[in-house]
């Protein structure tokens, strides 16, 4: 195994997260979490006020930044920034801008056993030679349940009708922009991850065997 590119796509919420960390662990392959890079992004812009109906005062800022944090913390998983961050993701000069970085990222660790990368468009645009995609899939329900308990238990004060039609308004929005829509890659395994993890697991184990 040298250098190989594995791609998670799916929606809010369906555990890409969790299911990347599990891949990075157990295979040992480098982790990025693109939904990071957006979501830091999304908190500069609220911090610097930036009007996210500009596209030149997006393209102005997006010219000055010149690090970006790829860590992940709880200031940023909050459903206003995920909101945000879904916001500012139909740009096309946005999606360029995180495209780029994850280029880098990829550019820079290449001596390693490779990569697992997980978001919205990284199997069908970011890295459509990826040596194996993976569509997670989770009904709308199931996910709200999941994030109201993530964010109960991370401190938030959240109500489970408004996890679910905020759910329902990210995917809508991931599905219908017009710049890298969030589609299943022609060639993804679909992945059911709404019984336990350790079948999600064993689906994934299988396929990664072969490598
Ligand atoms: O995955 P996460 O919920 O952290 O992502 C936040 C938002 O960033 C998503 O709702 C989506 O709109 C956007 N995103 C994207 N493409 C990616 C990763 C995230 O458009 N590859």
């Amino acid at each position: 195994m040298k250098n190989i590119i594995i791609t998670v796509d799916g929606p809010a919420a369906s555990g890409k997260e969790k299911i990347s960390k599990y891949i990075s662990k157990r295979w040992k392959l480098k982790h990025l979490d693109s939904g990071i890079l957006y979501r830091r992004l999304a908190l500069i812009f609220l911090k610097d006020k930036i009007n996210i109906n500009n596209i030149n005062e997006i393209k102005k800022k997006l010219s000055e930044i010149r690090r970006i944090s790829f860590r992940k913390s709880n200031k940023i998983r909050t459903q206003e920034i995920g909101n945000l961050a879904s916001a500012i993701a139909v740009n096309k000069c946005v999606r360029e801008f995180i495209n780029n970085l994850q280029y880098n990222f990829v550019k820079k660790n290449k001596n390693n056993r490779g990569f697992v990368i997980d978001g919205r468009d990284i199997g069908s645009v970011v890295f459509k030679n990826a040596d194996l995609k993976l569509y997670i899939v989770v009904n709308s329900e199931i996910r709200a349940k999941r994030r109201y308990k993530q964010l109960i238990d991370s401190g938030e004060k959240s109500i489970y009708p408004q996890i679910l039609k905020d759910i329902k308004l990210r995917d809508k929005k991931d599905k219908t922009r017009i710049n890298s829509p969030l589609v299943i890659p022609k060639d993804a395994y679909h992945i059911n991850n709404e019984s336990t993890f350790r079948e999600t697991t064993n689906q994934i184990n299988r396929l990664l065997e072969r490598f």
